[in-house]
């Protein structure tokens, strides 16, 4: 068993928000909204965070604060005799997947921010910042050189564990992210213009919504607090057994709510302001907010800050992943960790170029209708994210015993039995059958 432990409550939430907040809300999030068609699935995705994603929370939480174990053995625990721990398994392959095309995207933040020194970024030549993209992204050195830099990044702090590592870094990152969020909102809110993206981005129009768009969205929840691969189970492993899980899990999911509600406040009117396409997908951050910048007093300086910050929220994301992965492979032998850190983080950068490649070199490879990078991420994401939390919450509310869910989510809360009893009837009937329900609504 682990002995590595978070030093306080807080170190603990603000690990598991930045686990949360990441580019799946800072950057996924507001461009599937794009495509999506703005308001309505803003809407669809907050009511599933609150009901569906926060239970969801509860059980990783309860399941791994239970156990102490990571993602195999926590099933095993449990359940000695069955095969629960593929749940684990399938996690893990998730989490690698995950990883594998969101790094990319960090390599990305990396490429913009040493070209943003420059100030490059914020004035491209004929004001063109689509192209710029294109020239960063085809170029497989500078992509590729990023790519690896921020793996190891990653590499760095998972490799010195848990408290000296992960928490340390988040409790820095966080609030630091906070701040300039706030600051960017007001700026973006202020542009002539700004209110047209408001309406798009918060405003309903429940006509567009469709079957593709609820799992869009439910997968959307899930990747936002990073469920279904056992992420918040590892974390909460980590934690002692006095803290209170419930409030823990509010904070989480409000903190992401709070950097979703911002996140989509700053892109969207610069998007209408100046007159791009908010459904032009993975790289809308990329060709928008360098021209939103650059619009601005001291724009690229803005700009250099803001991408320190993505750089931050993916970071503290990117732990999580390799942490699930590292922590079962040393079966608690803290001496394996460096090297099995290391080993773990580069194999999810070599399957990561291909993702990489596909918006230069390879962007005419046609992987079933796509490139590889949206494969993956619509595997992930739609796929295996959604699987991976349906057999979570099938598992936790049906076979660990009932008396132990509810000793472990109450000790240390306020909250009484009506609550837990919510939480059971939620994760053992509504959590499941609305992933089934949207997985057939999708055949
Ligand atoms: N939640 C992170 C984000 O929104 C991504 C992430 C980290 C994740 N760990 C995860 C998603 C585990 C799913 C599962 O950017």
């Amino acid at each position: 068993m682990a002995t590595d432990r978070w030093t306080s409550r807080i170190g603990f939430i603000l690990a598991a928000a930045g686990s949360a907040i990441g580019l799946g809300t800072v950057w996924r999030l507001p461009y599937v909204a794009g495509t999506e068609g703005g308001g309505a699935f803003f809407l669809i995705f907050l009511v599933l965070l609150l009901t569906v994603g926060t239970a969801l929370l509860l059980a990783e939480f309860v399941l791994g604060r239970h156990t102490q174990e990571g993602a195999i053995r926590a099933y095993k625990h449990v359940a000695p005799k069955g095969q629960w721990q593929w749940i684990g398994i399938l996690g893990m392959v998730a989490a690698f997947l995950l990883l594998s095309f969101y790094s990319v995207v960090g390599g990305w933040i990396i490429a913009y921010l040493v070209r943003s020194f420059g100030g490059q970024v914020t004035n491209p030549p004929d004001g063109d910042y689509t192209a710029l993209f294109e020239t960063i992204t085809a170029n497989p050195w500078e992509v590729g050189i990023a790519h690896l830099a921020f793996m190891i990044m990653t590499i760095l702090v998972v490799q010195q564990g848990v408290r000296k590592g992960i928490e340390k870094a988040s409790v820095y990152m966080m609030p630091a992210l906070f701040i300039l969020f706030a600051v960017l909102v007001v700026r973006s809110l202020t542009l002539d213009g700004a209110w047209e993206g408001v309406v798009f981005f918060l405003q309903p129009d429940l006509s567009a919504v469709t079957g593709e768009t609820l799992l869009t969205a439910l997968g959307q929840a899930f990747f936002s607090l990073s469920l279904g691969v056992s992420v918040m189970v590892t974390y909460s492993s980590y934690l002692g057994k006095s803290e209170n899980l419930p409030r823990s899990a509010w904070s989480v999911v409000l903190l992401t709510i709070l950097i979703a509600f911002m996140a989509g406040l700053v892109i969207f009117p610069g998007v209408f302001a100046f007159d791009l396409q908010p459904d032009e997908g993975p790289e809308l951050i990329f060709t928008i907010l360098p021209a939103v910048f650059g619009e601005m007093a001291f724009g690229s300086l803005f700009f250099t800050l803001f991408m320190i910050l993505m750089l931050f929220a993916t970071l503290t994301s990117a732990f999580s992943l390799v942490e699930i992965i590292v922590k079962p492979l040393i079966r608690g032998k803290e001496e394996k960790r460096v090297k099995m850190t290391w080993i773990v983080g580069l194999l999810i950068f070599a399957m990561g170029i291909p993702s990489n490649l596909s918006f230069g070199v390879l962007a005419d490879w046609d992987v079933f209708g796509d490139i590889f990078f949206n494969q993956v991420d619509y595997l992930v994401s739609n796929i295996l994210l959604p699987t991976g939390a349906f057999l979570i919450s099938v598992f936790v509310s049906w076979r660990v015993r009932k008396e132990d869910l509810q000793e472990e989510m109450l000790r240390g809360s306020n909250r009484g039995i009506g609550f837990f009893n919510t939480w059971l009837f939620t994760s053992r009937y509504i959590v499941p059958i609305a992933i089934l329900v949207v997985f057939i609504s999708m055949i």
